[in-house]
């Protein structure tokens, strides 16, 4: 037997490339107020994790093609909608264009959202209106369409164990009182029990259904509070976990809810909210 060669050239190690995980390749997804905050990190998780996307918008189409560039890029599709959720007859346009274009749907974030706050008594009728019309107006018309889809096609196995999922984009503000917000506060708690409620009647059709409730994240609609030193420091007294939160936290935890790994969570809020929900000011009183 020939002797062992010794040698103290270190052998090269090739690593094997991390496998990018993607546990929504082959579904089409729908964000509305998909062009920015919340709704954009929320489509570019749902294209990093292999959905092709539709990124609806409201205005700003130029922000919404920025989205879908950046979904291409992780080498998912994506397309464009502008549509106003709260209009019936854009809703329907909206899906059937996406049914004409990508054949179905598979997911549904119903992301779009806005917020028009006044004291109550100076609130007006058409800020009250504004809010809950695109909040839960809008919510419930992409459901009903979604469903309807759902219904129709069923499960298809290769694709995923569920007939569909439908992601609502709610708020803390669902269990949060909030003054000077009565509008935007009443939005999310209907969201919670809409949700529900499609929850108990979707179930036997295998369509899953549940929210997000989002804290404080850092985008435009809550620019004044976090984009100055002192309003940082306000803001994270009511966030237990010390910082404010990102987007992309938002994102991972959509893809979670619309993939087959959260297949038996039905019917539930997911509060992504470092804590904001914990009554923090009960940390050291009462
Ligand atoms: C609101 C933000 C607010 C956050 C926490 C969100 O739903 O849109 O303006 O900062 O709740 O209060």
């Amino acid at each position: 037997m020939p002797a062992a060669i010794l040698t103290t050239q270190t052998p090269e190690i090739t690593l094997a490339p991390t496998p990018v995980r993607k546990p929504l390749k082959g579904q089409k997804a729908l964000v509305t107020g998909g062009d920015s905050g919340i709704g954009k990190g929320i489509a570019l998780a749902l294209g990093a994790a292999g959905a092709d996307v539709v990124v609806n918008y409201h205005s700003d189409a130029a922000a919404a093609n920025n989205v879908a560039d950046a979904i291409a890029q992780l080498g998912s599709r994506a397309l464009v909608h502008q549509a106003d959720v709260s209009q019936e007859e854009q809703v329907l346009e909206m899906f059937q264009q996406m049914f004409d274009e990508l054949g179905t749907i598979d997911i549904l974030v119903a992301n779009a959202g806005l917020q028009k706050d006044a004291p109550l008594t100076e609130m007006t009728l058409a800020q009250w209106n504004a809010v809950i019309s695109v909040n839960l107006t809008g919510q419930f018309l992409c459901c009903r369409e979604v469903v309807r889809e759902f219904k129709r096609r069923g499960v298809v196995k290769k694709v995923s164990c569920a007939a569909g999922k439908i992601v609502c984009v709610s708020s803390v503000h669902e269990v949060i009182p909030w003054a000077g917000h009565v509008n935007y506060a009443a939005s999310k708690g209907g969201i919670n029990m809409m949700m529900k409620t499609i929850a108990q009647e979707v179930a036997p059709h295998r369509i899953r259904i549940n929210s997000i409730a989002p804290g404080a994240i850092r985008t435009p609609i809550n620019r004044a509070a976090w984009d100055t030193p002192e309003a940082m420091h306000d803001l994270l007294t009511l966030i237990p976990y010390g910082r404010i939160g990102e987007p992309s936290d938002i994102g991972r935890a959509a893809a979670w809810l619309a993939s087959d790994d959260s297949d038996y969570v039905h019917g539930t809020t997911l509060f992504v909210d470092g804590g904001m929900t914990l009554y923090p000011g009960f940390a050291d009183g009462g």
